[in-house]
């Protein structure tokens, strides 16, 4: 996180340089373009999403057994304000009520994952399989399609059991391989016959990158330009190996779709007219969303990536690149293995080409990248640090899907923006018109013949967000979690999300224009409602403690009072 917050700053004061002293620079080259109106084709599914350990709560209850966030997340100095998951918005007690706000929506699917350790507490399914964790995603999915709304599922969102750390040093170790497809095995086994949309891996960039070279997330490895290759690698593995798996046992019975979900920030290049920050704004995306992608649809790691890591560690007198290779045979089994892909964008960057040298001591999967990143200080950053709207990044990351893997089907599985914590303002305007201009682009994206088939708000609920804690809220859904009932309230990009999808789109001006005065005017009285919690909190710790332990202490008194008379008189 600090990280983040330095690199920003310096993003920042590297545009302001740049901007002063390159004059050919023009940004009206990349002009945000009108808005477009018009409906997404018909059958375009809608939705939200969450994951396991940033809603679920219930940590250790049923049954579940230890996650790496659990156990990351009690270490001290970790999280922002030492925060965990550990209740986070309950929402494995509150599947009724949370059915209910995707209703409200008129969601077509909701996103969810299952959390490994609920259901396979070691992780190693021979062990021990939870039937009260089963029950509980039982009852999920049944419950979201009694009303109509499709469950997509994410096998691994983060949480891997962590005696599979503890043992084998989790991804580090090739055989999660196995662990991971008895794991998806067992849940084709007892979900599959109602789920029919499998993600295998949410953000494997993050896992690796975050998990195992800097440290900021769970596990918290630093293993500085090897770690995240070699986690990135037993990744792709297994998700290939996942995907035969359905492929050959499931697929003609229960006829669903896997895919995975993958993070990708548009790079865009500083000077579209220069042909080296051209070229870095490419091998920023590919070392991204590439690294992942590209093996999965073309059989094997992007070639910028292989020739600038290969190049590097020779330069630091390693005998092999700290990128490792796949053999013809993995290369393909690899290749083909994604039914459709999930797109989580969120943000843009400009980025030039910067030479790293290639020092031993610090090798690493930022420096092998040889760019750096800038922001315009002009770009809208309502909450997370790194978060920038930059709408028209959306609809060219797109189009790079498109063109790079033969069209796909897309689900785009993530995209939102936060705010931060201590605003209780549920009337955010500013991710309304997010939402509008990064879903207009994404309408634009579909004109221009890119294959989006859904799109998923990030994220229903504000919720936990991982090392930031719940300092930065991404729902669409207020959470009081100062309350322990943790009460939900609408904010206003709740209306308008609404309309938005009753439409299938955005009709004209003056309609559009409408939702967004309405959708302000009624946040006003949720934000009454909320304003008032404090004092039913403070009420019901009237009713459910001082009331009782008054009432006890006055028995109590009584009695001592009545022996000490009866004594007395005797
Ligand atoms: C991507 C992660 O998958 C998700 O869990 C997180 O909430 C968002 N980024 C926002 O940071």
């Amino acid at each position: 996180m600090q990280l983040r917050c330095a690199l920003s700053v310096c993003h920042v004061l590297m545009l302001v340089l740049c901007l002063s002293t390159a004059e050919d620079f023009d940004w009206t080259k990349n002009n945000y373009g009108s808005f477009y109106y018009g409906t997404f084709p018909t059958g375009f599914s809608w939705g939200a999403g969450g994951s396991a350990y940033q809603t679920e709560g219930a940590w250790d209850k049923d049954g579940k057994g230890l996650s790496i966030w659990d156990v990351f997340s009690h270490k001290k100095g970790k999280i922002q304000l030492n925060d965990t998951g550990d209740s986070s918005c309950e929402s494995y007690y509150k599947i009724k009520d949370d059915v209910s706000l995707m209703k409200e929506l008129r969601l077509n699917h909701y996103r969810f994952s299952i959390s490994w350790p609920r259901i396979i507490p070691t992780g190693i399914k021979s062990d021990h399989v939870n039937e009260k964790g089963i029950q509980y995603y039982d009852e999920l999915i049944d419950h979201l399609l009694e009303n109509n709304i499709t469950p997509i599922v994410t096998l691994y969102h983060w949480d891997l059991p962590q005696v599979l750390q503890e043992k084998y040093s989790g991804w580090q170790n090739i055989s999660m391989i196995n662990h991971f497809n008895d794991y998806a095995n067992l849940c084709f086994e007892k979900f599959g016959d109602r789920v029919k949309h499998w993600i295998t891996f949410n953000n494997p960039w993050s896992v690796a990158v975050e998990g195992y070279e800097t440290g900021e997330h769970a596990p918290g490895l630093k293993l500085r330009g090897t770690g995240a290759y070699r986690a990135a690698h037993h990744i792709i593995k297994a998700h290939a190996k996942v995907w035969h798996t359905y492929d050959t046992q499931w697929r003609a019975k229960q006829k669903g779709l896997v895919g995975v979900s993958l993070a990708g920030d548009w790079g865009e290049p500083v000077d579209i007219s220069n042909q080296k920050d051209i070229e870095a704004a490419e091998r920023y995306v590919q070392f991204y969303l590439g690294w992942f992608a590209t093996p999965m649809f073309h059989g094997d790691y992007p070639q910028v990536m292989k020739d600038f890591v290969g190049r590097k560690s020779a330069q630091q007198g390693l005998g092999t690149s700290r990128l490792p290779s796949f053999s013809p045979q993995e290369k393909s089994y690899i290749k083909g293995t994604c039914d459709f892909l999930g797109i989580g964008h969120f943000t843009t960057r400009y980025i030039t080409n910067r030479n790293d040298p290639p020092g031993r001591s610090s090798s690493s999967y930022f420096t092998d990248r040889d760019l750096a990143e800038l922001v315009d200080p002009r770009w809208p950053d309502p909450g997370s640090e790194w978060l920038y709207s930059v709408p028209w990044g959306f609809r060219r990351l797109l189009n790079f899907v498109k063109t790079q893997y033969g069209n796909p089907m897309i689900y785009v599985t993530e995209n939102g923006v936060s705010e931060k914590m201590m605003c209780t303002e549920l009337c955010d305007e500013w991710r309304i018109q997010y939402y509008k201009e990064y879903i207009n682009e994404m309408l634009k994206a579909i004109r221009d013949g890119v294959n989006v088939k859904g799109y998923t708000a990030w994220s229903l609920l504000d919720k936990f967000e991982w090392d930031e804690g719940f300092s930065e809220r991404f729902g669409l859904y207020y959470v009081d979690f100062r309350n322990k009932n943790k009460p939900r309230y609408p904010k206003a990009s709740v209306q308008f999300y609404k309309r938005i999808i009753s439409s299938n789109g955005f009709p004209n001006q003056r309609e559009v224009e409408n939702w967004r005065r309405k959708a302000v005017e009624m946040c006003s009285s949720s934000n009454q409602l909320l304003a008032a919690d404090p004092l039913t909190s403070h009420m019901e710790m009237v009713t459910e403690i001082v009331v009782p332990t008054v009432c006890t202490l006055s028995i109590l008194i009584s009695a001592v009072l009545l022996m000490f008379l009866l004594r007395r008189r005797n």
